[in-house]
């Protein structure tokens, strides 16, 4: 039994007759979590919560979202005014820190990023272990968990200076590191970075040019890339994010920690969103066939999903896609000889499903990657980089959680507990007594 007081949730095991009064918490904004810490001391009974859909395991300051109002604020700023007037590089300052930089902490940060462009030497070479058709993804989580043998400092996890300073790696080496995933696949030389560009150019230009050619990044493209960057910069306790948390819990270095998330990141269900919507809205081919789609998607006996519907928290349009339905439409106008196929099936579909009995009783809404990935293929961007692309904003986001997380006083050793379901204990047969 549970009854609620104004700031406690008394629970009361009905076989022993046992009570234990758990504490309300509230956070600035969202829902208040029952502290269920004295649960398992006073009653012996742990939680059960699978894929931790009403389970807060962290306290946190950066990211409130609010899945049916479709807000996302970062250190309390709406993502809309972001979007509009920051840049990634000043959101990563602000996930990082808290607040946004005055000019000379900007300068400051930027030098600093710009100073740890490169990668060492010999961490190139790591490269050409993998196959020549490697998926980017799995290039980028094993050279990112391979950093901390060149990054030593990294070790030092509760040195704030060190902290500090792998943050500030991450965030300037994760464009030189995906870049480089992708000029390996091409059979290119590695771009290194200039550092007179900045930080969305460094990136394009690591990404396309090649020594044959000079190489200018358009304008409208770099802000496009940029926006993109600052949308997926980070989402709260998502299955990355908590992964990046889990492994950090165990005072692992924090670029092993980012190689963990990344390796959830690719999933289909979480980053590798973007690069199936691409694939899907390929096969789908045609407007006139979108109904069967919509339709394998309704079908319960059929696995497929539309790809870039539905969110585990919104339950609502995602203010990301918002902006990113916008900027697709931007970009694709104010670019000569793009062909739009993509972005018209995905309209149609979209207006198809959200008039659809199905997605609108669960509410499944377009997500961020619904458009997303229409805009990195206008910007010529190969679509098994889609996820590497995401993993790079993610970045900032993940350093910012697991630097959090090391300075949260009440930081423990990630250790879920479970229901078993198994045999209970039983003696060990000899094999010739088996039947
Ligand atoms: N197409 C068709 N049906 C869907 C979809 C979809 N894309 N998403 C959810 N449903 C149905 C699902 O079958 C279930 O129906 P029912 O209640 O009849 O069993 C209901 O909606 C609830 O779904 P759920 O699987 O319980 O929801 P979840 O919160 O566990 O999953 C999700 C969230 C994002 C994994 C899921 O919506 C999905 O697989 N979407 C497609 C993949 C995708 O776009 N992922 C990107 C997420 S946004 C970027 C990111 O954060 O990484």
């Amino acid at each position: 039994m549970i009854r609620v007081a104004q700031d406690t949730v008394t629970i009361t095991d009905n076989t022993t007759g046992r009570s234990v009064d758990c504490p309300v918490q509230r956070g600035t904004c969202g829902e208040p979590v029952i502290d269920v810490r004295a649960l398992h001391r006073e009653l012996g009974l742990f939680t059960y919560d699978p894929g931790f859909g009403v389970t807060a395991s962290c306290r946190s300051a950066i990211t409130y979202l609010d899945g049916d109002a479709g807000v996302l604020l970062y250190r309390g700023y709406p993502i809309e005014q972001l979007a509009e007037r920051s840049n990634f590089l000043e959101v990563s300052y602000l996930l990082l820190y808290g607040e946004l930089p005055t000019p000379a902490q900007m300068q400051a940060f930027e030098h600093s990023v710009k100073r740890h462009t490169m990668v060492h030497e010999h961490l190139n070479k790591f490269f050409a272990g993998y196959r020549y058709d490697a998926h980017p993804m799995s290039i980028m989580v094993g050279v990112m968990g391979s950093m901390a043998s060149y990054y030593h400092e990294s070790t030092n996890i509760f040195s704030p200076s060190d902290r500090d300073l792998t943050a500030h790696r991450v965030i300037a080496k994760m464009p030189n590191i995906a870049a480089k995933c992708h000029k390996y696949y091409l059979g290119q030389p590695f771009v290194y970075p200039d550092n007179t560009l900045g930080y969305v150019e460094n990136f394009m230009n690591m990404i396309f040019s090649v020594p044959a050619e000079p190489y200018v990044s358009q304008a409208v493209a770099v802000r496009a890339l940029d926006l993109l960057l600052i949308l997926h910069a980070d989402h709260e306790q998502n299955a990355s994010t908590s992964t990046v948390r889990l492994c950090g819990s165990a005072e692992t270095n924090p670029f092993a920690c980012i190689a963990a998330g990344m390796a959830t990141l690719w999933g289909r269900a979480h980053g590798g969103a973007n690069e199936a919507v691409v694939h899907m809205l390929q096969n789908i081919g045609d407007v006139s066939n979108i109904s069967s789609f919509v339709a394998r998607a309704k079908d319960k006996g059929d696995s497929f999903r539309l790809m870039g519907f539905g969110h585990r928290v919104y339950k609502n349009y995602d203010p990301r896609a918002k902006i990113i339905r916008q900027a697709c439409h931007d970009l694709l106008d104010s670019m000569e000889g793009i062909d739009q196929p993509l972005l018209e099936t995905a309209m149609e579909l979209e207006r198809i499903a959200l008039e659809d009995d199905y997605f609108i009783e669960r509410k499944l809404y377009p997500n961020v990657d619904f458009y997303s990935g229409i805009i990195l293929k206008a910007l010529n961007i190969p679509v098994s980089m889609f996820t590497v692309i995401f993993a790079l904003a993610r970045s900032a986001g993940w350093i910012s959680q697991w630097v959090e997380m090391i300075e949260d006083a009440e930081m423990r050793i990630g250790r879920p507990r479970q229901l078993y379901v198994g045999a209970a204990q039983r003696d060990y047969v000899a094999m010739d007594a088996r039947r």
